[in-house]
């Protein structure tokens, strides 16, 4: 079994939960902290009632939001929307905790391949999906806004069971 499909290894103080209403003002916050082009309060709670939308969330001890994965998935295939870290809980393993679950759970439920979109100037982030099993498979041009810029897109294919 490759690495991104087994059991993801806990993360020293900090645990993980699905999102519920209750968390869409500290998810507000976590996306103002982390991105140029954040979601506000009110797409998020579109996102979180979205029957094929889910929200899977990194909490440090002591309750407080630090990371958070939005994606979508219409099985086989699923999308990876958003992913950030609070700054100062970064390279501290959250990013790769967070994705590594998700993956556990798309791979448990039979899905097989995924895609997302990325800023190209976004490096940490390609570094971490690369790191996660996505490899770059093409390019949308100026498909940003707040600056705008262009996308990578990357792809991950989950390897077919043996048989
Ligand atoms: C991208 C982001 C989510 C990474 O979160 P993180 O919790 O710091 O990531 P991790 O600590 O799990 O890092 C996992 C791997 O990603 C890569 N990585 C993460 N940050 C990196 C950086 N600043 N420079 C280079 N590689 C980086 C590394 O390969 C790292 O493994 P390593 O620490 O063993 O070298 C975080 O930097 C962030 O929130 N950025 C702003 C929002 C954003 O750009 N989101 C992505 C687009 S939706």
């Amino acid at each position: 079994m490759s690495e991104r499909t087994a059991t993801p290894a806990p993360l020293s103080g900090y645990t993980f939960r699905p999102a519920t209403a209750d968390d869409l003002p500290a998810l507000a916050a976590l996306e103002a902290c982390c991105f140029g082009d954040p979601w506000s309060e009110a797409a998020l709670r579109e996102h979180l009632a979205c029957d094929c939308c889910r929200t899977l969330l990194c909490l440090a001890d002591g309750g407080c939001l630090v990371g958070e994965v939005l994606f979508r998935v219409v099985s086989p295939e699923w999308e990876i929307l958003r992913v950030a870290t609070l700054p100062a809980h970064r390279r501290r393993g959250i990013g790769r905790g967070l994705m590594e679950r998700v993956h556990a759970a798309l791979l448990s439920e039979g899905n097989t391949n995924g895609y997302l979109e990325v800023r190209a100037s976004g490096l940490p982030a390609q570094r971490l999906y690369a790191a996660v099993g996505y490899a770059e498979t093409g390019l949308r041009r100026r498909y940003y806004r707040h600056p705008t810029e262009d996308a990578v897109i990357m792809t991950c294919r989950f390897p077919r069971p043996e048989t």
